[in-house]
């Protein structure tokens, strides 16, 4: 059984050349054939080159070396420093090697190793990695080659289409005590914009603020509600997600004035679905250099909500922005089903929608009326260009 080590302690970064001493020296200590300097200068900067290094307290101890091409991982090297092996470190940094992996859509890991090694087979399979096969005097020394392999769930990205805001308060129920006997009816919300064809359903509940661990509790039972397969992403929360990291399908959404996209990427980690919002060409530009893997832009008009103070940008707006955006642009902000073909044909990669789905505040439509709606308005965003 291994040790468990404080995630405070560790701390698991890609391979820079400065690392190149740390790398010879664990190298030196795993291997018959250690990498040379101009070797390991070479993996560390190759673009196709995945390297990973483990820190204990600060201390390099741990490396993982690897290609990512075509969709596939290639293990090489992995090397734990001796007096630590047996204590969870080889799998800690295989399975950040396999996220990170899975956030760029890696769809298999392989790699092989020497027949005999039992550590490491050990190691591989505990990650659930399986025997494929056999190369016959693959090392130097005449020694078999054990191939080995994983499949691997991409992270799932935001399709075109219809995101939709599953606004709790816009709903009018979920304070205090009526929240449990309402979260089946705001699950029924969920499930029918799945139904429907949405390509992300966002949790909005501005009543519960953040730190309540009602917010927490109704997010989890949405993302399950929802399914692995269409992100269910929480508006503006980051503590209590941490505890959800990496789980299928979830997803959150940061405001301008919210935790940064760094520290939240940080701690919902790589394959959570980051979102952040902008209101101007500026932001969307600084956007481009963090850790989201989409923005929202509006308001596209003028609405009544939160964001009420922000510029109306317009469908103009928009197609200027979206040649600066790096990641897909979700349009927001008072869109209806006139506005869906404009703002697909501005360059939005989604549009959200509000009041078009679950209909006029204070005056929710049934889920199965909320559920038909975004049907139809899915059908509008489908439709060829120019057709009426
Ligand atoms: C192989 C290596 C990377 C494993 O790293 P490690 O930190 O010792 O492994 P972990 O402690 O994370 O062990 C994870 C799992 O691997 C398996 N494992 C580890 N050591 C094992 C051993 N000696 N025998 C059998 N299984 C073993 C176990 O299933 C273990 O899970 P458990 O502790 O819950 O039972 C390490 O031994 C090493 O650096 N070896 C030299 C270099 C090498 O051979 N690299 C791999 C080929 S590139």
């Amino acid at each position: 059984m291994s040790i468990r080590y404080d995630d405070a302690r560790i701390c698991i970064r890609p391979g820079e050349l400065r690392d190149i001493p740390a790398f010879q020296a664990l190298e030196a200590t795993a291997f018959i054939d250690p990498w040379s300097r101009a070797g390991l200068e070479s993996e560390l900067t190759q673009k196709v080159s995945r390297t990973w290094l483990l820190e204990l307290d600060g201390e390099p101890v741990a490396t993982l070396m690897g290609w990512s091409m075509f969709g596939e991982l290639q293990i090489n090297r992995v090397a734990v420093r001796p007096d630590l092996r047996g204590q969870g470190l080889g799998r800690r940094i295989v399975q950040h090697a396999l996220e990170q992996s899975r956030a760029e859509q890696v769809t298999v890991a392989l790699l092989e190793v020497r027949f005999g090694n039992d550590a490491a087979v050990g190691l591989y399979e505990s990650l659930g990695f399986e025997r494929t096969g056999l190369r016959k005097r693959y090392y130097s020394d005449g020694t078999d080659a054990v191939l080995m392999r994983k499949e691997l769930d991409p992270k799932p990205m935001l399709r075109p289409g219809l995101y939709a805001i599953l606004d709790a308060d816009r709903l009018g129920w979920l304070d205090g005590p009526t929240l449990e006997r309402n979260l089946s009816q705001l699950l029924d919300y969920g499930r029918a914009a799945v139904e429907a064809g949405a390509c992300a359903v966002q949790l909005r509940a501005k009543s519960l603020p953040n730190g309540d661990p009602a917010r927490i509790r109704v997010y989890a039972a949405l993302l399950q509600a929802c399914g692995a397969h269409v992100p269910t992403v929480l508006n503006d929360e980051v503590d209590g997600l941490a505890g959800l990291t990496n789980l299928p399908g979830a997803g959150l959404h940061l405001g301008q004035q919210d935790t940064p996209a760094e520290v939240a990427r940080q701690a919902v980690g790589p394959l959570t679905l980051l979102g952040l919002s902008t209101h101007d060409v500026a932001q969307v530009q600084a956007a481009a250099g963090r850790p989201v893997d989409y923005i929202g832009f509006g308001p596209i008009h003028a609405t009544v909500g939160k964001r009420g103070h922000d510029a109306v940008v317009g469908v103009d707006g928009l197609r200027q922005v979206v040649t600066h955006a790096r990641v897909p642009v979700v349009a927001i902000g008072g869109i209806t089903a006139q506005d869906l073909q404009p703002v697909r044909n501005a360059g939005a990669h989604a549009a959200a929608v509000i009041g078009a789905w679950l209909g006029p505040a204070g005056q929710p439509w049934s889920p199965a009326r909320a559920g038909a709606a975004l049907r139809d308005l899915v059908a509008v965003w489908s439709r060829p260009e120019n057709t009426p």
